[in-house]
Order: structure tokens, then C-alpha cells, then sequence
């Protein structure tokens, strides 16, 4: 059992092998649809991530979800990806290009500090931090933010030191606070009291919040939900990122035709999901029963923790297939599912930004996008990408299946 924080209930980890879990694909499904089952997310990490979006359930959570949904409307889309991502990755690879160029002429460097220097920026468009996009030394702090508070977000997975990771995350959230959040939310509240409103402006997270006609936002909620879009849309989207690539590289081993397809958006879409589908990152979600719950997997009684494990659900052969744990572009997917499984999540939490992330693929006409995986993926490959000779990976340590460092040569830059 954790420690909670303040004002959270006593929570089991999602690991812990007395919480109840359905590990199918439609026990998942089930899971994360019934109305019964309320989010039970962050109990761990409650003082930083306490009260955002993902911890709520009911009316709140409603009305807090189509308030922000709005920020992902087919305006906002293109947007990010062209007007903040596209240039970002220009300036992290002119960087690269002048930083890690060795001595024989060759950029090496390590894939995942690269990704975020290119995610970062796009999460601080969306929560409204108000960063030129050159501004190195505003970035690399925000980064150092980030560090932290990826530690407190997905502290019920690490295998450090339970206290220490929660006080650092706590202490480094109110940096961020001080830093970045406190004036983004002064400049908007001057210019809403200026011009009546934000309308002029480009539309983000803290503008949203702050014009909000059905709630007064304080400090520390509008801090809390910055929180949770920094970590949700920066550290997910550079975890997908290197996990893709290296499994592209294995395959384009045993299929070195596809390898002509590393321009192609909708090969490496395929590609990022079927990556995701076996990276579901943080890979059980947390419900806790508000009523007795019977389900095909599991009886869960009211105030029963249960989980719905999305790795377990994401090799279902009966959904995914022989061998759901290989990589395999070519995998027939039952018709009713997504090659992506639930990495997003399902039900009423799904993930806001999975269109961000991924693309909207003809689902939206004129303003279709790649997605900002698609996008960086397209990049690295134009780039050259290959795995380092000299370098060894290194992974997070504890349950949590990403990369703290990937060393790769860039070898056409
Ligand atoms: C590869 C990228 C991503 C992955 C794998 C991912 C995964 C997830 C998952 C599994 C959930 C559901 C959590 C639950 O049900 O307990 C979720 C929710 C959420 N995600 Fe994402 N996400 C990604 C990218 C993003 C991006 C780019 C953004 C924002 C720009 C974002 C913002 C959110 C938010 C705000 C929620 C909470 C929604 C709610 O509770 O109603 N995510 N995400």
C-alpha cells in the first residue's frame, strides 16, 4: 500500500495484486465505460496532479471536458502542428546539427532529450506559457519542471523512493507555478480586463480556464490542470516516439521494402499505434467502485479499487491476433477495435489529445493533420535516424515501460 496524499483516499498501487483487474480486451472496455467505475487515478500523486480532469468523474467532469475539448477543435489542430511543432523541429535539429557534431562529422545524440525539445514546445502552446520559440534557456526550465513532475504523475510506478519523488514534484510544481503559470494567467486576466475578452487572442488552456462562464478559477486549479496537459502531452508523445522507432528499425531488417515508406504519414500511423499498442505507457488505469460492480472478469464491491490493464487488453489474441506481442505492420485487428487497442484509454476519460497526437486522417476534410508523433517520426526518419554503435539505451526504472535515454546517430544531417 502508498502513502496518499492529503486529501486522498488510502489507495492500493495499480500493481498491487489485491486490486481487481480485467485484462481482456472487452473486460477493459467494459471497465472504463461503466458508470459505476469512478476514476481513481493519481491517488499516489495526489498534492500534483489532485483535482485535474483525469481524477474527476460526473457533471464536474462533463462540463470541465467540453470546456477544454474546444481547444482541439479543427482550428486549433493545424495550428499546433504547423505554426508551433514544425518550426520547433527545425530549431532542435539546426541545434543538434551545431551541438552533437563530432569530430568525424557524424550528429549523435540521445533521441529522447531531442523529442522533448520538440514536444515541449507544442505543450507549452497548449497550457499558454508564452515561450518565443528560440528562447533556449525558458525551454531547458521548463524541461526541468517536467522531470519532476513526470516523477509525481507516475510515481505509483517507480521503484525510487516514494516520499522523496512526491516532495521533489511538489516542490518543483510550484517552480512552475511561480515561473511560467503565475504570469501566463496574469497577462490573460490584463488582457480580458482590457478588451472584454481573449477572443483576439490564440486560444489555450489557461485563456479557457480563465474565461470560463460557469466557474470562478482559482490559483491552484488552474496550476493543477497546467500540470496535467504539460505531462500528458509532452512525456506520452516522446515516449511513443523512440519506442516507434525502434521498432521500425528492427522491421524494416526483416522488411527492407518498407523502408521507402518513411515519408508516407498513414504507414507510420500504423506504425505509432501498433508501437502503442504495446507501450500503453502507465498501463493500468485505476477505477474505484461506486456501487457493487459485476462484470465477465470480476465482482467488485462499492469502494473496491479496480483496474483496467491496458497491456494485458492490448494482446488479446482474440482481438489482436497470434503473437500480440510482436510488432507486425501486417497484423489483422478485430473490426470493432483500433491497432492502438486502449493506450488512449476509452469512455468518458479517453484521451482529449489522441487527435494531436496521432492526426485526424480524413475524419475531419480541410483540416486534416498528420500528428505531432506522425510529424516527428517523418523528421527523424529524413534525418537519417539509426540506433548508436558506441551508446547503450537505458530504461526508466520501475513498472514503467519508456526509455530515460536512446542514443542514435543522425546520420543525414
Ligand atoms: C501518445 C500520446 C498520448 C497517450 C498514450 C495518452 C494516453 C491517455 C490515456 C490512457 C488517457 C485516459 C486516462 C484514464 O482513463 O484514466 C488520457 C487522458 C487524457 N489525455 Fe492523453 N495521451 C496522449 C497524448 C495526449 C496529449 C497530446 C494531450 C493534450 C494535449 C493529452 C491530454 C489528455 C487529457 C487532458 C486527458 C484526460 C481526459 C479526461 O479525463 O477526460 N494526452 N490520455
Amino acid at each position: 500500500m502508498s502513502a496518499a496524499g492529503s486529501n486522498a483516499p488510502a489507495a492500493p498501487l495499480p500493481t498491487d495484486p489485491g486490486v481487481l483487474k480485467a485484462c481482456t480486451f472487452d473486460g477493459a472496455r467494459a471497465t472504463l465505460k461503466h458508470k459505476d467505475l469512478v476514476s481513481a487515478r493519481h491517488l499516489t500523486g495526489w498534492p500534483v496532479m489532485g483535482g485535474a480532469i483525469v481524477t474527476m468523474d460526473g457533471p464536474a467532469h462533463r462540463a470541465r471536458r467540453k470546456l477544454e475539448s474546444a481547444l482541439f477543435g479543427p482550428k486549433n489542430l493545424p495550428r499546433y502542428e504547423l505554426e508551433v511543432l514544425q518550426p520547433a523541429i527545425d530549431t532542435a535539429l539546426r541545434q543538434a546539427a551545431e551541438q552533437h557534431r563530432e569530430e568525424d562529422g557524424v550528429v549523435r545524440l540521445d533521441l529522447v532529450a531531442l523529442g522533448r525539445r520538440m514536444m515541449i514546445s507544442i505543450s507549452a502552446a497548449i497550457v499558454g506559457l508564452d515561450i518565443a520559440n528560440d528562447d533556449e534557456a525558458r525551454f531547458r526550465r521548463l524541461d526541468d519542471c517536467l522531470t519532476a513532475l513526470i516523477g509525481g504523475v507516475t510515481i505509483e510506478w517507480s521503484h525510487d523512493d516514494h516520499t522523496e519523488v512526491l516532495a521533489r514534484a511538489v516542490e518543483w510544481k510550484r517552480v512552475f507555478g511561480d515561473e511560467f503559470v503565475a504570469p501566463a494567467m496574469e497577462r490573460r486576466r490584463a488582457v480580458i480586463a482590457r478588451a472584454g475578452s481573449w477572443a483576439d487572442e490564440q486560444p489555450d488552456l489557461i485563456s479557457t480556464l480563465l474565461s470560463d462562464a460557469e466557474q470562478q478559477w482559482s490559483y491552484d486549479d488552474v496550476l493543477t490542470e497546467s500540470v496535467q496537459y504539460l505531462v500528458a502531452s509532452s512525456g506520452t508523445s516522446v515516449t511513443s516516439t523512440v519506442h516507434t522507432i525502434n521498432h521500425l528499425i528492427e522491421w524494416f531488417e526483416e522488411h527492407p521494402d518498407d523502408r521507402a515508406r518513411v515519408g508516407d504519414a498513414d504507414f507510420l500511423r500504423q506504425a505509432a499505434m501498433e508501437s502503442l499498442r504495446l507501450h500503453p505507457g502507465p498501463h493500468i488505469l485505476m477505477r474505484r467502485a461506486v456501487a457493487d460492480v459485476e462484470t465477465a472478469e470480476f465482482t467488485a464491491h462499492e469502494g473496491d479499487f479496480v483496474g483496467a490493464d491496458l497491456r494485458q487488453a492490448n494482446r488479446d489474441p482474440e482481438v489482436f491476433g497470434e503473437n500480440p506481442e510482436r510488432f507486425d505492420l501486417e497484423r489483422e485487428i478485430r473490426k470493432d477495435a483500433q491497432r492502438d487497442g486502449f493506450t488512449f484509454g476509452g469512455g468518458r476519460h479517453v484521451c482529449i489529445g489522441r487527435p494531436l497526437a496521432l492526426g485526424t486522417y480524413g475524419r475531419r476534410g480541410e483540416e486534416d493533420v498528420d500528428g505531432t508523433i506522425v510529424r516527428a517520426l517523418r523528421t527523424l526518419f529524413a534525418a537519417g535516424v539509426r540506433p548508436s554503435q558506441t551508446a547503450t539505451p537505458r530504461r526508466a526504472n520501475g513498472v514503467d515501460d519508456r526509455f530515460e535515454f536512446f542514443p542514435v546517430v543522425l546520420a543525414d544531417l
